[in-house]
């Protein structure tokens, strides 16, 4: 009998691992102060939770004014209208992120120029951005990617040289520092997601951290139906301008939830940090196996997914056959995200939206050469869930075991390979 799980063998690990959110009395006591309360909408906004969520996250991320709202997609859109951002404009955004960060852009007008991304991080490779820079060029989304941080050094020196307003995609990014600085007080925003996945979660909800209080009292307009925002938040000022804007506030409750997740927060992530490390040492004995290079800048890692690459001729299998035959093992394992320029949704004859369909110049996508993203998406990238730092030492231990089998067995893994994608 095969030794490998796919093939029929023993699991390395027989007991799933826990699911996410975790949650416990404090959460139902929340959720059900705000029921009794009445107030459970965003509005008249920020409401009484969310202003406090709005002040816990700034204090927790060390900086920057957040506006809490509905999503961690809408926050870009917000950021970018907030700053003067929209039709036309290019923003740069990298070729490895999930599409909300290139559409985020497209909903205000505006059109993702799409660089390459730095193997040893596969965030966003500022030497790719700055070629792309035009006059056009308004905005740079930085993506801190599963468990990296992009050069935030190079890209702020950009911003200055070239004028650029800095959006910080931070929806894998809680409790990120760069330098000691948190992740998304860097550059103008930093964009974070709240949705179910992420680290700090509320269900749905997203948080714009905003360098100005100017920003944030912008934001805050927008994203209220446009009703006038005084600086520092709070009462509506009717001598300042409406503008257009759309609901996208968080309700009471959701924030509710986000405080009870920031209290747990702190354990969580020295949890995840001290097993990514034991993860790092394990993995780099295995052939084949590259763990990520940490910048030494990245003083504090988050871990909403740990990524890792393998190099597919000396490891023996791709990337898609090692993560199916993980998850057979009993580790929940991802590929990660396509190639941005991979995307057939952006493609302009398959959308009737503004943008891409008024830039088509744009989304040549087939002329794009995006040898790193292309890379990682296609061959290299490993995806681990972060529910395996959530065992304590066996839950590494577990995954590291798999990883090890599989290569150990990657040539009669690799004879079945075909038979496995269904060819
Ligand atoms: C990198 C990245 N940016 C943005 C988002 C969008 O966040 P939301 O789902 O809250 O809109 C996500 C994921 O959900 C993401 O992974």
């Amino acid at each position: 009998m095969s030794e490998l799980a796919i093939l029929g063998g023993p699991k390395s690990r027989a007991e799933s691992y826990p699911p996410w959110p975790v949650w416990d009395q404090r959460d139902i006591d929340a959720v059900a102060e705000v029921i009794k309360s009445g107030r459970w909408g965003g509005y008249p906004y920020p409401g009484p939770k969310t202003a406090e969520l709005a002040q816990k996250f700034a204090e927790m991320q060390g900086g920057g004014y957040a506006v809490p709202m509905a999503n961690g997609t809408v926050t870009m859109e917000v950021a970018l209208r907030a700053a003067g951002i929209g039709w036309g404009d290019e923003v740069i955004v990298p070729a490895y992120t999930f599409q909300a960060t290139a559409s985020a852009p497209m909903a205000a007008g505006a059109v993702p120029v799409i660089v390459d991304v730095d193997p040893n991080t596969y965030c966003l490779d500022p030497r790719a951005a700055e070629k792309a820079i035009t006059s056009k060029t308004k905005a740079i989304i930085p993506v801190h990617l599963g468990s990296n941080m992009a050069d935030m050094d190079a890209i702020m020196v950009l911003a200055e040289k070239y004028h650029l307003v800095v959006i910080e995609d931070c929806a894998h990014a809680h409790g990120a520092r760069w330098q000691g600085m948190g992740a998304g007080t860097i550059g103008h925003f930093g964009s974070f997601s709240l949705q179910s996945s992420k680290t700090l979660t509320t269900g749905e909800g997203g948080i714009l951290l905003c360098k100005t209080l100017e920003l944030a009292a912008k934001a805050a307009s927008i994203i209220d139906c446009g009703r006038p925002h005084a600086l520092g938040g709070g009462e509506e000022d009717y001598s300042l301008e409406f503008q257009v804007g759309g609901n996208f506030r968080l309700s009471e409750i959701a924030a509710a939830l986000a405080l009870v997740g920031i209290e747990r927060f702190p354990e969580q992530a020295r949890q995840r940090e001290a097993m990514a490390a034991y993860m790092d040492e394990a993995l780099s004995e295995i052939p084949g196996v590259r763990v990520l290079k940490r910048d030494e800048r990245h003083t504090t890692r988050s871990f909403y997914r740990y990524v890792f690459a393998i190099n597919p001729a000396d490891f023996g299998v791709e990337h898609d056959v090692l993560c199916a035959a993980l998850d057979a093992e009993g580790i929940d394992c991802w590929v990660g995200y396509e190639a941005m320029h991979n995307y057939s949704l952006f493609q302009p004859q398959k959308s009737k939206l503004a943008v891409p369909s008024a830039f088509p110049q744009y989304f040549d996508f087939k002329n794009m050469n995006l040898p790193e993203a292309t890379r990682a998406c296609e061959h290299e990238a490993v995806w681990l869930d972060e529910a395996v730092f959530r065992c304590g030492p066996q839950g590494v231990d577990d995954a590291v075991k798999a990883v090890k089998k599989i290569q150990k067995n990657a040539a009669e893994l690799h004879k079945a390979a075909d038979e496995l994608r269904g060819k």
